[in-house]
């Protein structure tokens, strides 16, 4: 399966970096889905492809992300909050498209004076601050969450937001 991911990543870097043409990059989609050989490893492959290409189109350092790490790490957010569009606020305000935000503006969430006080869009620095220590960071907000302390696992749960928030998603 690892390996499956990497053949894949490749090809998904390797149709990143080809000039824009459309059907340049249609054609090894439509290869991979024809020739693979049962259609749930087919299915699979292509969401993970898909997956994959939104990492690699994320700013540095946010591209050489894992996901999939990323995603375990917002196991530890979910108690609280939700991400996908459209899904209530929780003990948190849910998450998706936090990034480029006010802080502070998710509809129906009463936040804390600390967080309606602040002023600022929310980007990938912002966000890196915050979970590496959101007492520290901003005294006085309500998150009862000690942060995450790994650079590595912050990077990786970063760019799940970001993927998680892409605009069509
Ligand atoms: C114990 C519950 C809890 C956990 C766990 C938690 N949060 Fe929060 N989070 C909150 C609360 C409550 C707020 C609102 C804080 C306030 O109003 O002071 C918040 C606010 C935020 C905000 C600001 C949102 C906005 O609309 O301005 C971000 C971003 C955020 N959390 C990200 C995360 C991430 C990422 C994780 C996991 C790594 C996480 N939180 C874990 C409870 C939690």
């Amino acid at each position: 399966m690892r390996r499956l991911l990497i053949a894949v990543s490749l090809i998904a870097l390797a149709a990143c970096g080809q000039s824009p043409a459309p059907s340049t990059t249609e054609t090894p989609t439509a290869t991979t889905t024809e020739s693979a050989a049962s259609a749930p490893a087919a299915t699979t492959t292509e969401v993970d492809e898909e997956i994959l290409e939104a990492v690699a189109e994320l700013p540095a350092p946010y591209n050489q992300a894992n996901y999939e790490a990323g995603r375990r790490v917002f196991a530890q957010c979910r108690s609280c909050h939700t991400i996908g569009r459209g899904e209530p606020n929780r003990v948190g305000p849910n998450l998706h498209g936090v990034f480029g935000r006010e802080i502070g503006t998710a509809p129906g969430f009463n936040y804390s004076q600390a967080v309606q006080d602040a002023n600022f869009t929310w980007d990938a620095e912002h966000l890196n601050n915050w979970l590496s220590n959101p007492q520290t960071f901003l005294p006085g907000n309500r998150m009862a969450f000690a942060g995450v302390h790994n650079e590595t696992q912050r990077r990786d749960v970063i760019a799940y937001l970001m993927v998680e928030s892409r605009p069509e998603h």
